[in-house]
């Protein structure tokens, strides 16, 4: 019954620290189970769904040394010597949404899969057919039974070509954790190009893989049996920063956002900017600032695969734009279903109208505090940001969904000068 409470109309001023990206740390920590060694992760955010993976791991028998946020801010993970029944069952696997990387990295490891059914935010439907249709592809047979997905491939995987059919961030990981050690050649199109596919091929090439072609719409990939353990840093939250930049824009301010790479966020630097905040790009830190008694005006954003902006800062954005003048449309061609945090930003005093995958928002009328309940991890955020701008008290509800992606939001933001803190109601 843990609650966030904020109390709003406070400027923030200061530098933020953004933590490791959760998305790239996800993928790599269950690389580790496909490459087998001794492993030094840098950077890995302390939240909730890395520290189930961690958890995962250990049950499968792997060594896991040093919490994440530990002073150093290294883990070492030893997945030498995992046990031989690598299945995880639907109590765990329906905790998270990334614990279906585990059937691409078991099926690398061992040729069998056996994963219960994955969960994550409720976005509607969320299929997993291009998964499915790659491990057949590379020669699995996979059927769906009881809750658990099963692939096997008693011969091993065999390298092929495969086009996908939608740009899926996690079929093209689980793609490239099985493809990674399978017989021959894999080509992989039409895949996506985010910062932690990238990152995850960088990885997995530092552990002896052979894999080209990440960031663009194709990768190649030589099959390699010989793999080995590294040492590696996770890139800094893209999805973290962003919503701290909106932060600092939503209530005024002057913010440094330090420990980023500025290439990661130029969509949403390009609509803050379009906006009227004023964004200055350094190496690694973006500074925002906006005087409180200017108004921003609205915009268009459209939340689509990456370059373009992402869907998961697309809650975060619209908290902003119901505080801008003017009118202000969010089209989401990334998902079918993802305005279910609008009805909380509503009880704030926000004005949207929601009509399929499109919200139409009447910026400018004012916000006040009640309570409010996140139903999901980026809309969550985005009832944080409302609060932010609010007048009175706004009060938040289920945050586990929201320390499932942010380190020590609400200490991060205090130390800027937010009213806000983090309460336990008795049960
Ligand atoms: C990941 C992110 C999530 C983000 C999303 C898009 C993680 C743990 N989660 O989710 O925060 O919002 O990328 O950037 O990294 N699709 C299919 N068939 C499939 C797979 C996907 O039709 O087999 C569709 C989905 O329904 C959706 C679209 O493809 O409409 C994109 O989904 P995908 O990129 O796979 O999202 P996730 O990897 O689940």
């Amino acid at each position: 019954m843990d609650k966030i409470l904020v109390c709003g109309k406070k400027p923030l001023y200061g530098t933020i620290n953004v933590s490791g990206m959760k998305n790239a740390a996800l993928p790599i920590l269950f690389a580790t189970v496909l490459v087998g060694g001794r492993f030094s992760i840098g950077n890995l955010p302390n939240v909730s769904d890395i520290n189930e993976t961690l958890s995962i791991l250990k049950q499968l028998g792997a060594t896991v040394i040093g919490e994440p946020g530990n002073k150093d801010n290294i883990t070492v993970i030893d997945t030498t010597r995992l046990k031989d029944d690598l299945t995880l069952s639907p109590q765990r696997s329906e905790k998270m949404r990334a614990s279906y990387y585990l059937i691409g990295a078991a099926l690398g490891r061992c040729g069998k899969a056996s994963v219960g059914v994955p969960g994550g935010c409720d976005f509607g439907y969320r299929p997993i057919d291009q998964h499915l249709k790659c491990f057949s592809a590379l020669g699995a047979t996979v059927k769906q039974e009881n809750g658990m997905i099963l692939a096997e491939a008693p011969e091993g995987l065999k390298g092929t070509r495969v086009y996908f059919d939608v740009v899926s961030v996690g079929a093209t990981v689980n793609a490239i954790l099985a493809a990674t050690r399978a017989e021959g050649f894999t080509i992989l199109e039409n895949v996506a190009k985010e910062p932690h596919i990238v990152n995850l091929t960088e990885f997995l090439n530092f552990c002896g893989a052979h894999i080209s072609g990440a960031g663009t719409d194709t990768i190649k990939i030589r099959g390699e049996q010989h793999l080995h353990g590294c040492d590696y840093d996770i890139i800094p939250d893209m999805i973290e920063a962003g919503t701290y930049m909106i932060a600092a824009a939503i209530t005024g301010g002057d913010v440094l956002v330090d420990n980023v790479i500025p290439k990661h966020l130029e969509s949403v630097n390009a609509k803050l900017m379009e906006m009227g905040v004023d964004v200055t790009v350094n190496d690694e830190s973006v500074r925002i600032r906006r005087d409180p008694d200017k108004a921003l005006q609205n915009t268009k954003v459209t939340a689509m695969p990456y370059p373009g902006f992402p869907t998961d800062m697309q809650p975060q954005m619209c908290a902003l734009m119901c505080t801008c003048q003017g009118t202000g449309y969010i089209t989401e061609a990334v998902w079918n279903s993802r305005f279910g945090y609008v009805n909380g930003l509503a009880r704030l005093g926000a004005q949207i109208v929601v009509n399929g995958k499109m919200a139409v928002i009447e910026g400018g009328h004012p916000l006040s505090g009640t309570t409010v309940t996140a139903v999901d991890l980026r809309g969550g955020a985005a009832l944080i940001l409302a609060g932010l701008a609010a007048q009175g008290v706004t009060v938040i509800d289920k945050i586990h969904l929201i320390e499932r992606g942010y380190d020590d939001i609400v200490g991060k933001l205090e130390r800027l000068g937010a009213d806000i803190k983090r309460v336990s109601f008795p049960g």
